[in-house]
């Protein structure tokens, strides 16, 4: 890529955050990486990344303080935004008032509002979830697309775990949503399913509990496993890389589900329990329905404005193989 392209990344130290930064960085852009604490240990390997000594910046900026980011976002084409404060899936207890003024609103509007005082500023492209459109009283009956959006009144009533974090991001994005159109600023939303992928973070986040919690038996992490039964995952690297896609694509425009394989936790934890018999991997879920219908989301819209897959073959094999390459890294610290 020639001549000098600018972005910033928001939440720099966390699992997807980093992975992007990296494969931005290959690609030669400017990243300028914001971080709580650009002190702190969490950024060392941001450091050691290809091309991170000429091209990256490392930003302190925080959700929750007001015009945090107006220094970072000065002169950038780019924004993406993927912090997120993801305790917020462990913690069931709160009001509804809690959620809507939680850190996930306020930050992503407190974000924008620096991103409006931004004259370089193409697209801004936020990392939200397929939990702000899957969390329906009546599930469609073949897939989930970008048109619909998760009921709120429904987390607060049933209070599935996580629905603190579920109603909290879809708030958030329906009030960017307004945000952007008031104030004409190119917004594109990427709706992940639950990532899984190498990491290249030296701790383990929230999100990296969840996802091996199979193997180190992490109850509390375990429990937002199970809820995540009969829903859709999709790899680390083909997320970042739709993130990029998205922000260079010109006719790139509201909201893209990015979504491969659906997940059996049954078929994952019998895989893993036959590749490690010495670990004893649970393989029944009391509480769980074998023969729980799923239903996928679909990366039609994604897919159809050419964005390809590289994970595509069969999501256990991969998952499996996420789980393998751990083995080496479950003693590494939170
Ligand atoms: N992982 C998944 O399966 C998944 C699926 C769908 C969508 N997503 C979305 O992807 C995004 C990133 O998730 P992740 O899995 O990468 O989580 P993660 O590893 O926990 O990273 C979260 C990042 O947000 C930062 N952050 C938290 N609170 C902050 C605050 N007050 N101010 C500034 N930064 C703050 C964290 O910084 P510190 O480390 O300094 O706290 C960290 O860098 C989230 O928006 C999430 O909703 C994730």
């Amino acid at each position: 890529m020639d001549g000098k392209r600018t972005v910033c990344v928001t939440g720099a130290s966390g699992y997807i955050g980093s992975w992007l930064v990296m494969r931005l960085l290959e690609r030669r852009y400017h990243v300028r990486a914001t971080i709580k604490d650009p002190g702190n240990e969490k950024v060392k390997h941001l450091l050691e990344l290809a091309n991170a000594s000429t091209h990256l910046t490392l930003w302190k900026a925080d959700l929750d303080e007001e015009s945090s980011y107006d220094d970072a976002f000065q002169g950038c084409e780019g924004v993406f935004h993927v912090a997120a404060p993801m305790e917020l899936l462990f913690q069931d207890q709160a009001t509804k008032e809690d959620t809507e003024s939680a850190t996930i609103l306020n930050g992503l509007l407190n974000v924008m509002r620096s991103c409006s005082k931004t004259k370089t500023l193409k697209r801004f492209i936020y990392t939200s979830t397929t939990g702000t459109i899957i969390m329906q009283p009546q599930p469609p009956l073949h897939e989930y697309t970008e048109n619909l959006w998760s009921d709120v009144d429904f987390c607060y009533d049933s209070k599935m775990h996580g629905w603190k974090y579920l109603a909290a991001k879809t708030v958030a994005e329906k009030a960017a949503w307004k945000y952007a159109e008031e104030n004409g600023i190119d917004m594109v939303t990427v709706h992940p399913s639950l990532v899984f992928g190498h990491f290249i973070t030296p701790y383990r986040g929230y999100s990296i509990d969840i996802a091996i919690s199979l193997y180190t038996k992490d109850k509390a992490a375990m429990a937002s496993l199970k809820c995540l039964n009969g829903t859709s995952i999709v790899h680390l690297d083909d997320v970042c890389n739709a993130h990029i896609y998205l922000f260079e694509h010109p006719l790139a425009k509201g909201r893209y589900i990015c979504s491969t394989h659906t997940l059996n936790i049954f078929e994952i934890a019998h895989s893993l329990s036959l590749k490690y018999p010495d670990r004893d991997i649970t393989t029944e879920f009391e509480t769980l329905d074998k023969s729980l219908k799923i239903v996928p989301c679909s990366s039609e819209k994604l897919l159809g404005i050419g964005f390809e897959f590289s994970h595509k073959n069969k999501g256990e094999n991969w998952v499996v193989c996420f789980f393998t390459s751990l083995l080496k890294r479950t003693n590494i610290s939170r």
